[in-house]
């Protein structure tokens, strides 16, 4: 990963009032120090968005993301929230077609696709979630799953923006389960998805592509992880609640 800088991007999912993510960011802020080689992002819920921005605000080395977004602009889609909202609080990155969003809200890749290009049109950086169940897996099917994933996901996406996208890994066996893939399966993936990102664009391109790994990551398992060619971060979720834990997997990256 020598040439792409790590991103070790905190997913907070539907935990932290406004309040309590300050307060957290705060502990993440002290524990990150100044270190500007691994690029840091949390991505609190809608609701404490804009007090984290703030928090943020005179901090340019930890970025802020939100964890969904509507495609469109503007609108009557209620309960939604569009990427102009986003930018507008500062916001750089936007998570893309998790896992869980792809079960319990019925995302599918050509949805994933719409919100892919309308985060790039609006100069945020989408983090697009790809990943096998342990079904998929069994029947020998996580390449073939991952790599239409991939492919739906990024479907027109130019490839001037291309280096915009970071595709997250995140094996949905994985998630929260505390088991992590094997450093040597997460490779096998990482690598088949830079595979299909050379035949997308380009080398060149393809090279200049973070794609991070997601699922149980840990300050016990991250630096075997973190050390594999394609596994360019990690996409955390549980470890990324208290500020100990995600500075040692900033540390570790
Ligand atoms: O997006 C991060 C994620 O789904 C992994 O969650 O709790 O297994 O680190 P966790």
């Amino acid at each position: 990963p020598q040439s792409r800088k790590y991103l070790i991007a905190g997913n907070w999912k539907m935990n932290k009032t406004a309040s309590d993510g300050v307060d957290l960011i705060n502990g993440i802020i002290n524990e990150v120090g100044d270190q500007n080689e691994v690029g840091v992002a949390v991505c609190p819920p809608y609701t404490a968005l804009e007090s984290a921005a703030e928090v943020l605000s005179n901090v340019n080395n930890i970025q802020l993301g939100a964890q969904n977004m509507h495609f469109e602009p503007e609108g009557a889609y209620t309960g939604e929230i569009s990427a102009t909202m986003l930018r507008t609080l500062y916001v750089n990155f936007v998570i893309l077609g998790h896992s869980e969003r792809r079960e319990y809200f019925s995302e599918c890749d050509d949805l994933v696709n719409r919100k892919v290009l309308a985060a790039l049109e609006s100069n945020l950086k989408p983090i697009l979630c790809v990943g096998e169940t342990l079904e998929q897996r069994e029947d020998g099917d996580t390449l073939s799953v991952v790599s239409k994933q991939v492919d739906g996901g990024l479907k027109d996406v130019a490839a001037d923006k291309a280096d915009q996208v970071v595709i997250a890994y995140e094996p949905v066996w994985a998630i929260g389960t505390g088991k992590t893939a094997t450093p040597e399966m997460a490779q096998e993936v990482h690598a088949s998805i830079r595979k299909i990102l050379v035949d997308r664009f380009d080398e060149t391109i393809a090279q200049k592509i973070r794609i991070i790994y997601g699922g149980s990551m840990k300050p016990a398992n991250a630096d075997e992880l973190l050390a594999q060619k394609d596994i360019d971060g990690g996409l955390i979720g549980g470890a990324s609640l208290e500020a100990k834990s995600f500075g040692k997997l900033v540390a570790s990256a």
